[in-house]
């Protein structure tokens, strides 16, 4: 079983060590101090006061589930200790630049970088859009106006047009466009909207190509300690760990 290093210790690394699935964690590490000792507390493993102590930690793999910018701060120096990783904060892959580097890094130094699902169901499916045309990929995505930080009493349009500019907005929301650009990739039009009437997060995919074309609605359960975030990113994340090193790989 593979040692798993905890990079952020909010809701997410919460849902993780709280549920356990049988997954490894030795080392956590946030940069308030305080969360990573309630989770080691919590799961037996070491919390780490800085990134270095961190990093130096008897772990194969790193969990990131911090923010997007933790991305920037560490994910390129997970690679270079000879160690894999699983971003969550996918955003920060947004700027094709950091993510051509990291690639790169990951491949001199024969690691892996890994996106889970997240938020949003047939992400695998979408692969097909590297070796076959999509026409049209749009994501539509409706959250309450408290996750937004946005202050409206009716259902509101609050951004339209290309992922990468909406995730400079909204960093904390709307990663899943930039999960569906690199499993599809192509670009992906986005429509974020505001809506106080509901309370579950949900994505709309509507995809059409040569194979065909699909809708898919997802109405996500938001997470106890962070609305923002869907209960079933945290979910993704765990069944790719415990997915990781069996002999039977199911989808693309
Ligand atoms: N890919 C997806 O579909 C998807 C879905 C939901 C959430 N997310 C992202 O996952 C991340 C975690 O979500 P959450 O709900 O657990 O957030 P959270 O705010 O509850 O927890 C994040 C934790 O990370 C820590 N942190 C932030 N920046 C850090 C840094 N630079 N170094 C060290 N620690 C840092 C914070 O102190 C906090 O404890 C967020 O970036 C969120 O946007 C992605």
């Amino acid at each position: 079983m593979m040692r798993v290093g905890l990079l952020g210790c909010g809701n997410v690394g919460g849902i993780i060590a709280e549920k356990k699935n049988g997954i490894n964690i030795k080392a956590v590490y946030d940069s308030a101090y305080s969360s990573a000792k309630r989770l080691a507390g919590a799961t037996g493993a070491v919390a780490c006061e800085n990134f270095e102590d961190f990093l130096a930690q008897d772990i194969d793999i790193v969990v990131e589930a911090a923010s997007v910018s933790a991305v920037y701060e560490h994910a390129e120096e997970v690679l270079l200790s000879g160690k894999d990783i699983v971003i969550l904060s996918v955003g920060a892959l947004s700027d094709s630049e950091f993510k051509d580097r990291l690639v790169s890094v990951a491949g001199e130094n024969n690691r892996k970088i890994r996106i889970p699902s997240g938020a949003v169901m047939g992400i695998d499916n979408l692969k097909i859009g590297q070796i076959s045309k999509l026409s049209k990929l749009l994501l539509r995505t409706t959250k309450n106006p408290r996750s937004l930080r946005v202050d409206t009493k009716e259902r509101t349009l609050v951004f339209s047009g290309r992922a990468d500019e909406c995730i400079k907005k909204f960093p904390k929301n709307i990663n899943v466009a930039i999960a569906l650009e690199l499993a599809s990739g192509r670009e992906v039009d986005v429509e974020l909207w505001a809506d106080p009437a509901v309370e579950k997060n949900t994505h709309e995919i509507f995809a059409e190509g040569d194979f065909g074309n699909f809708y898919l609605k997802i109405e996500n359960n938001p997470s106890p300690q962070n609305p923002a975030t869907s209960y079933l990113a945290a979910l993704s994340i765990i069944v790719l760990l415990k997915n990781l090193e069996k002999p039977l790989i199911i989808g693309t």
